[in-house]
């Protein structure tokens, strides 16, 4: 049994109670944060707390915690979850909704409480920085059908949870996503990076991908060892004739693709560039 927190207040998860009228269950109208922690100790909170403000700052949602009492209650929640998980990689899930209203309308009412809920729950362990041994993925791809404001970290994920589907019904982990230029976006819960002829590559941050902080800490973490990220367009030609693609998010940090719609990507196996980048990442993660 684990122990989430909803409103205030710590209780067994199975007991957590919202009113169907939430907003965040009727609207999907709120913001959410997957914190990673590793031995107790957070990756990247800072970052993760600052996208939940501008999250809730495009949502027009005051902020019901400061980063201080975001930050206790995420190391409560590791805490009062350790035996329970009993798993060194533990994610803290927060939701912050527009609050619950007696009636259904679209326009954002006046001075009601958001909701605010967490819960604590096993994460699979990091990827090994080891070229044979890391765990790795096929993908598929297909065109990105989602809407315009994907850099909100917003609960509204239907579109990504139905890209996700797509993917596992190709018999696959993830799935890739194209805009109609045909330039990468994202998958359907992770960041891309793309490797050709030495050039690390990932799109741009813009409405079309989620600025995810494992991106941002690759990217500096690489960036502490002298090595350049560039963030560019990255078209199909160069996805599919990469020598290595990455996906990363809190939960894989960098995990190695080796296929793309069943296409070997490079020569099918993790790559030399992809360990250096988990090298550093692993170097830096903590300190970022
Ligand atoms: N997913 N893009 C999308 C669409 C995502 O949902 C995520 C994270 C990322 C990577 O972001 P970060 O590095 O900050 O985790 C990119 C989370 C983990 C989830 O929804 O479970």
């Amino acid at each position: 049994m684990t122990i989430a927190f909803l409103n205030d207040q710590f209780l067994p998860l199975e007991e957590a109670r919202i009113s169907p009228m939430d907003r965040g269950f009727l609207f999907g109208d709120g913001i959410y944060e997957v914190l990673p922690t590793l031995h107790g100790k957070a990756v990247g909170m800072n970052a993760h707390l600052d996208r939940l403000q501008n999250g809730l700052d495009e949502l027009a949602i005051t902020n019901p915690k400061t980063k201080a009492q975001w930050t206790e209650l995420v190391s409560e929640l590791v805490t009062k979850n350790t035996q329970a998980l009993n798993s060194s990689s533990v994610g803290v899930y927060i939701q912050v909704s527009r609050g619950t209203e007696m009636k259904r309308a679209h326009g954002y009412p006046d001075n009601i409480p958001p909701t605010v809920f967490a819960f604590a729950f096993a994460t699979a362990a990091p990827p090994v920085p080891d070229k044979a041994a890391v765990v790795t993925f096929d993908v598929a791809s297909g065109e990105d059908k989602r809407w315009q404001r994907c850099n909100i970290k917003s609960t509204s994920l239907l579109g990504n949870v139905m890209h996700y589907q797509q993917g596992r019904q190709a018999g696959k982990q993830e799935i890739i996503l194209l805009n109609s230029r045909r330039e990468v976006t994202e998958a359907s819960s992770c960041n891309v990076f793309v490797v050709k002829g030495g050039i690390i590559m990932t799109p741009p941050l813009d409405h079309q991908i989620l600025p995810g902080i494992t991106r941002k800490l690759v990217i500096e973490s690489l960036a502490a060892e002298g090595v350049e990220v560039q963030e560019v367009p990255v078209t199909a030609e160069v996805l599919f004739s990469a020598d290595e693609v990455w996906l990363t998010s809190s939960s894989k940090e960098i995990s190695p693709v080796t296929s793309v719609d069943d296409k070997p990507v490079g020569n099918g196996q993790a790559g030399d560039v992809w360990l250096k980048a988990i090298t550093a990442f692993n170097k830096h993660k903590f300190t970022l």
